[in-house]
């Protein structure tokens, strides 16, 4: 059997084309290995041949020389080159591990991968309706591809700045007011948060209305791995899932993953998949990433105790955080929500309003002064991730937290409980008056920000974390937004993806 990256890979269910597929190896990696250790004179790239001497001397003290010795480049004699290669066997146990029927390793991140399912995509046609909170890349993807979408708008909790997910009748909803035939739809479960929307119900609305449904899974790749996990949401009937493994399945950071669902769409996205994957990759792609994955996917597939393990240490840390008068995860309101069914267990959104300071104060001060790296932060929230199988003593970032909070106990005003310290309320989207791909090719100019409202943006501008465009290219600018980029900018931890200047103080506008 022939498998390449841009050929047909048997499909899930036929597990038999690589007898022996045995869980404990990884053979992407395992031939990299194996060619590392051998004593091969390379004169060819990399420059650094894989040696210790001359310009990778520097590389080498760095990086240690193993590390070298495994930088291989692609369509090497024994790792990708001809056919039934070990890297189309560990493609082809990574898309049964999770359920695919085909599955592409990704060297640029989930944000390859949106681009690639938005390119893809646009073979089945331009109207796509799309979670208003979709990553960047996504957006980026719409331009890329010329697509025309409409938007479903995810549940949005006001007070904690959280965007959830997207129930089934809205999806309905959506899908039947954008004025254009509906080809496919894009959503992103599990959130940034950890809620889980309900795949299953939503693919059904997607497919009755004949549009194919992308999955933006990219925090859930452990999904599927552990009957106490959310399932795997290739196998709960999405056409395409994107997963960065990075993220929480302990690969380098990316890493990730595009799944091709054994769905009535894969016949016509699989080749659209294939071609959209060659117009995003390098063509030097980078090897260490590749047999990260494939060990991850490895390590996942016999990590049942490990996962049992470091359940039990969540569901401990998670009583204790329940039980203590001063924090709570606003998790345990999630299940309240109609859009949400399951949760992710391996993040934990702690509510950290009894510090008397917001969410992003206090991540900058654990970053700071007590060298804790928390995943993100909204004005009332941090949210803390566990790797997989990991089981951190989380006694350490309480301590930092008593410690804020008891700085200021006495001195606090008796709202400051519940007070949202800083950021302005995450704006409404502006209106869509443009395609995104005709604004982002329109002449444009550049504009203070005050006269930049009610102007149109040429631009996707994103406040980090979580990288959410709160403006897309084509759409309205509006004063609140301006407003809230600009306070997300001056915040401690704040970033804005797509500002022409760090403050906000111009934006790139339509010309007149
Ligand atoms: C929902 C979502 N999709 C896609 C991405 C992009 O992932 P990556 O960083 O792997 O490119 C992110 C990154 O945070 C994300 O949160």
């Amino acid at each position: 059997m022939t498998v390449h990256q841009d050929s047909p890979m048997t499909s899930a269910s036929d597990q038999s084309a690589f007898p022996g597929t045995a869980k404990t190896y990884a053979p992407y990696a395992d031939a990299l290995q194996a060619a590392a250790q051998r004593d091969s004179l390379f004169l060819s790239t990399p420059g650094h041949g894989g040696t210790t001497t001359g310009i990778s001397a520097g590389q080498a003290e760095f990086f240690g020389e193993h590390t070298l010795s495994l930088d291989i480049p692609p369509l090497f004699d024994g790792i990708d080159l001809g056919v039934d290669t070990p890297k189309d066997e560990a493609l082809q146990l990574a898309a049964e591990a999770w359920g695919a029927r085909r599955t592409w390793f990704l060297t640029n991140g989930s944000s390859q991968g949106n681009r690639m399912a938005a390119l893809a995509i646009g073979t089945l046609g331009t109207g796509v309706v799309t979670q208003r909170s979709a990553h960047s890349s996504f957006i980026d993807g719409i331009v890329l591809a010329g697509l025309n979408p409409g938007f479903v708008s995810p549940n949005v909790d006001e007070v904690n700045g959280i965007a959830h997910g997207v129930t089934p009748d809205s999806l309905r909803h959506a899908i039947a007011a954008h004025p254009e035939k509906v080809s496919a739809v894009y959503l992103v479960t599990p959130s940034y948060f950890g809620a889980v929307a309900d795949v299953r119900a939503l693919a059904e609305v997607a497919h009755e209305a004949g549009a194919a449904l992308i999955i933006d899974a990219a925090w859930g790749a452990h999904f599927g791995f552990h009957p106490d996990l959310p399932e795997s949401p290739v196998t709960l009937g999405a056409d395409i899932v994107i997963m960065s493994t990075h993220k929480l399945a302990g690969s380098f950071t990316q890493s990730a993953l595009l799944h091709l669902g054994d769905t009535e769409f894969a016949n016509r996205l699989e080749p659209a998949l294939a071609r959209a994957f060659m117009m995003t990759a390098s063509t030097s792609e980078n090897a260490h990433l590749m047999a990260s994955i494939d060990i991850a996917r490895r390590d996942l597939v016999n990590s049942r105790v490990a996962i049992t393990d470091s359940l039990e240490n969540i569901r401990q840390i998670r009583a204790r955080i329940e039980g203590s008068e001063h924090y709570h995860l606003l998790s345990g309101d999630f299940m309240n929500h109609a859009d949400v069914v399951d949760i992710d267990p391996f993040r934990l959104p702690i509510d950290i309003t009894s510090t008397g300071l917001d969410g992003h104060a206090v991540r900058k001060r654990l970053t700071e002064e007590f060298d804790i790296f928390a995943e993100m932060a909204t004005a009332t929230t941090i949210v803390a991730l566990i790797g997989i199988g990991k089981s951190p003593d989380l006694s350490r970032l309480f301590d930092a937290l008593d410690q804020m909070r008891l700085e200021h106990e006495n001195d606090r005003p008796a709202d400051a409980m519940t007070a949202s310290a800083g950021l302005p309320a995450l704006p409404s989207p502006g209106k869509l008056v443009a395609l995104p791909r005709g604004a982002y090719f329109a002449d444009s100019e550049l504009v203070p920000a005050a006269e930049a409202v009610g102007r149109t943006s040429v631009s996707s501008l994103a406040a980090y974390p979580p990288g959410i465009p709160n403006v897309l290219p084509g759409e309205e600018i509006t004063a609140e937004t301006v407003e809230f980029l600009q306070a997300v900018a001056a915040s401690p931890s704040g970033h804005v993806r797509g500002g022409v200047d760090p403050k906000l103080s111009t934006f790139r506008v339509l010309k007149d």
